[in-house]
């Protein structure tokens, strides 16, 4: 598929599921699809909790579901909220991307405004697995 039509279809994806975020505390909904390497795509939205640091952000969501089902190599994530600018992934999640190597990470509105970067341009000098690699 071309990039263009790629992100369309992504910014669908996460439109749709960020549609069942659970956010009554924020009331900040949020939705994430992530690209496979083969083609495949997975979503998330964000849960949250009564026990406010319990919850989960979207990112991470989808993410966590890809794996689930035996993806680790991905192509590009798509983040969307509701905004004048585009949604900026906390801190955590930048983390959990970084675990999985460099892929596209598109930043987008609900009125279709798409900025795109990468893991490696948000969490630069990241602590990752490689640095696990030497043990002494
Ligand atoms: N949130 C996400 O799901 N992804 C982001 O990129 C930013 C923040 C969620 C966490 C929480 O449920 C709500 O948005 C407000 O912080």
């Amino acid at each position: 598929m071309e990039e263009k039509k790629t992100i369309e279809k992504l910014l669908e994806e996460a439109k749709k599921v960020r549609e069942k975020a659970y956010a009554p505390y924020s009331n900040f909904k949020v939705g994430a699809s992530l690209l496979t390497e083969d083609g495949k795509i997975f979503t998330g939205c964000n849960v949250e909790n009564a026990s406010y640091g319990l919850s989960l952000c979207a990112e991470r969501n989808a993410i966590f579901s890809a794996v689930s089902k035996g993806e680790r190599k991905f192509k590009a994530l798509l983040v969307v909220a509701q905004g004048e600018g585009t949604v900026a992934p906390c801190g955590a999640c930048r983390q959990v991307m970084r675990e999985f190597g460099e892929f596209d990470v598109y930043l987008a509105n609900t009125d279709g405004k798409i900025e795109k970067t990468k893991v490696s341009e948000l969490l630069p000098k990241a602590f990752g697995p490689e640095n696990l690699e030497e043990k002494y």
